[in-house]
């Protein structure tokens, strides 16, 4: 899971998986990245923290890193929260393979129209929940998948 920061969406994206995935004994390897450096080492944004458990997922233990090329080899699905990240996810791959494992993560809700997780980060306490209602649709379908 990736977005700009690793403080807002994407730790929020990786805790819903997370949890989605225990609940059902899936035995996958989960993990969130932010294109940019900025807030390596940091925990979750605390208001995503807050909302995160008003919706029963705790992402306290999350820490932010970047997203490096070794990611492509790591992990077989990469889920970008909106186009500018997408992009740069896809400026960092060396072949077909690892362009392949990139995706919109609400193309996996409606194929195609390339909506985005809006970035919550400068806005009021709703545009927290929002992300996580539109992320609990986005997961419940990439579980239904796998
Ligand atoms: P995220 O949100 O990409 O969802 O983690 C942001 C976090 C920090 C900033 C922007 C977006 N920032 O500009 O510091």
């Amino acid at each position: 899971m990736v977005c700009l920061g690793n403080i807002c969406r994407s730790p929020i994206a990786e805790g819903i998986l997370r949890d989605q995935a225990r609940k059902l004994n899936l035995k996958i390897e989960t993990d969130s990245a932010g294109t940019s450096a900025h807030h390596t080492g940091e925990a979750p944004d605390h208001r995503m923290q807050k909302t995160a458990l008003k919706n029963g997922v705790d992402i306290s233990d999350l820490r932010a890193r970047q997203f490096v090329v070794a990611d492509f080899d790591l992990f077989d699905l990469i889920y970008a929260m909106d186009e500018e990240n997408y992009h740069n996810i896809l400026s960092l791959a060396r072949n077909d393979s690892d362009v392949k494992k990139v995706k919109m993560i609400l193309n996996e809700v409606d194929p195609g129209a390339n909506n985005e997780v809006p970035d919550p980060y400068f806005g009021g306490d709703a545009g927290f929940q929002h992300v996580i209602d539109l992320l609990n649709v986005a997961v419940t379908k990439i579980i239904s998948r796998i």
